[in-house]
């Protein structure tokens, strides 16, 4: 009889997609840059004083420190160890502590109502089915009234090639956006295009999607 190979655990890391990433961030420079995200950076006035933010698929964390200078316990999730190391490195520098947590997105076990912001960067290496679970997560791991900030770029953005996935089903669109945070309180998209200079792996003229909202209270 013959035997089929063992499947993937669901909380194992892809490893290929694991090793691909590891390949991209074997560089010395920060492949997204040291700033952060500009459009995270715009959303400063929605963000509370205190509290915990979730920074998703955070790589070298540049959002996570930032969001720690504004005086939030940070939790930067990611697959991808030389950028979890760029990301301690980072921090240090910055003199914040932020967690650093090395797992798969698309199945880290989101403790319910634990994050008053969360942070969705440009975290487009989902397809519709992963996206659908690491949405689900992001959903459940925001306190009721927490902050979501996410943004990415737009199917436009494959004219542009400076950055983002190659695979048309990644990329969003305000339809789908309103579909999986239409009910979101104060909820606010905005789709741009502009400059962005965020690192070698983001550079140049961009077409993307930025949304914010609160989690609603029956969410
Ligand atoms: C385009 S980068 C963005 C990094 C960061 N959000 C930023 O804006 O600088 C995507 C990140 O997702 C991470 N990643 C990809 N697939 C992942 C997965 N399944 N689980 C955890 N992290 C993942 C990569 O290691 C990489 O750091």
């Amino acid at each position: 009889m013959s035997q089929q190979p063992p499947s993937p655990s669901p909380t194992q890391p892809p490893q290929d997609e694991q090793a691909r990433w590891e390949e991209r961030y074997a560089t010395p420079d920060y492949l997204f840059g040291r700033a952060p995200n500009a459009f995270l950076e715009s959303c400063r006035g929605l963000l509370p004083r205190r509290g915990r933010a979730l920074a998703v698929a955070d790589g070298e964390a540049r959002n996570g420190v930032w969001l720690a200078l504004q005086g939030l316990e940070v939790v930067s999730l990611d697959f991808a160890p030389s950028a979890q190391a760029k990301a301690a490195a980072l921090a240090a520098e910055a003199g914040v502590a932020i967690e650093i947590v090395a797992a798969d997105v698309h199945a880290w076990d989101y403790p319910e109502a634990a994050f008053d912001v969360v942070a969705d960067i440009f975290t487009q290496f989902s397809d519709s089915a992963q996206r659908a679970a690491k949405w689900a997560g992001l959903r459940r791991t925001l306190k009721p009234g927490g902050q979501l900030v996410l943004q990415g770029y737009t199917p436009k953005q494959l004219d542009y090639g400076t950055g983002g996935p190659k695979a048309v089903e990644n990329l969003y669109t305000r339809a789908l956006l309103e579909q999986a945070f239409g009910d979101f309180d104060d909820l606010a998209i905005r789709e741009e295009e502009r400059e962005l200079q965020e690192g070698p792996a983001h550079s140049g003229w961009s077409a993307v999607i930025g949304l914010t909202g609160r989690k609603p209270a029956a969410g």
